[in-house]
């Protein structure tokens, strides 16, 4: 199984303003990838796309053979909610919650909040954590945030774990520690990560790279 796009375009806002041109790409399950290029280069586009949170203006997006043009918003809701896990430059977190009720809100709508209760601990501890369990975000560092925001993406166990700049408002020790994260989680849980990031250290730690310029791939 995979990731497929063929032939995706992408363009934005009246009058429209073309971001992407003919990307056909294949992530295969289990692969580690980062997709890089300068700032304004496309990339957050296309990982919205791949992670349907978005749709192509043309062209077609395939994951795990389900072509997502032809699903319904209820399938496609469940898909991403069991499926795929985001994490992004700023974190989200909600502010009256704490650190394992954070990683918990996507068990809540499908009624399993206390069922993951012990994979929420698990995966804080995981994360250097477990002290932390009971605080509010305001009363964790930046890094501790990332991480919780990190262990929601991951609670509900995703085949897919998108991530956009996640390392972009921290420092280099902690880019580090959420890099490392994202291997592990990618060679021990086999699940599929695809990382953007515009900072080359990083993108090296991706078993592929995609690199895009002015919204095209660019051949290597
Ligand atoms: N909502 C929008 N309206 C107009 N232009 C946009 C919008 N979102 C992105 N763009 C433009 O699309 C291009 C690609 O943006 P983006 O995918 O965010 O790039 P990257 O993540 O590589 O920095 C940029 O030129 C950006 O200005
Ligand atoms: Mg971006």
């Amino acid at each position: 199984m995979a990731i497929i796009a063929r032939h995706i375009g992408k363009e934005i806002g009246t009058p429209a303003t073309r971001v992407l041109t003919d990307i056909s790409l294949e992530i295969k399950d289990g692969e580690f990838v980062a997709l890089t290029g300068r700032s304004g280069s496309g990339k957050s586009t296309l990982l919205y796309l791949l992670s349907s949170l978005d749709t192509p203006s043309e062209g077609k997006i395939e994951i795990s053979g389900r072509d997502l043009q032809g699903i319904s918003s209820e399938e496609l809701y469940l898909f991403r909610n069991q499926e795929m896990g985001f994490v992004f430059q700023f974190h989200y977190l909600i502010a009256e919650l704490t650190a394992v009720e954070n990683v918990l809100m996507p068990t809540v709508k499908q009624g399993k909040k206390e069922q993951r209760r012990p994979a929420a601990e698990a995966l804080l501890e995981q994360f250097d954590l477990k002290d932390k369990a009971h605080r509010l975000p305001r009363q964790l560092s930046g890094g501790e945030q990332q991480r919780v925001a990190i262990a929601r993406s991951l609670i509900m166990e995703p085949k897919y774990l998108f991530a956009d700049e996640p390392t972009g408002s921290l420092d280099s020790v902690n880019g580090d520690i959420v890099m490392k994260i994202f291997s592990d989680v990618n060679s021990q849980k086999k699940t599929t990560v695809i990382l953007v990031t515009h900072e080359p250290d990083f993108a090296q730690l991706a078993q592929r790279q995609i690199h895009l310029k002015d919204g095209r791939v660019q051949p290597h």
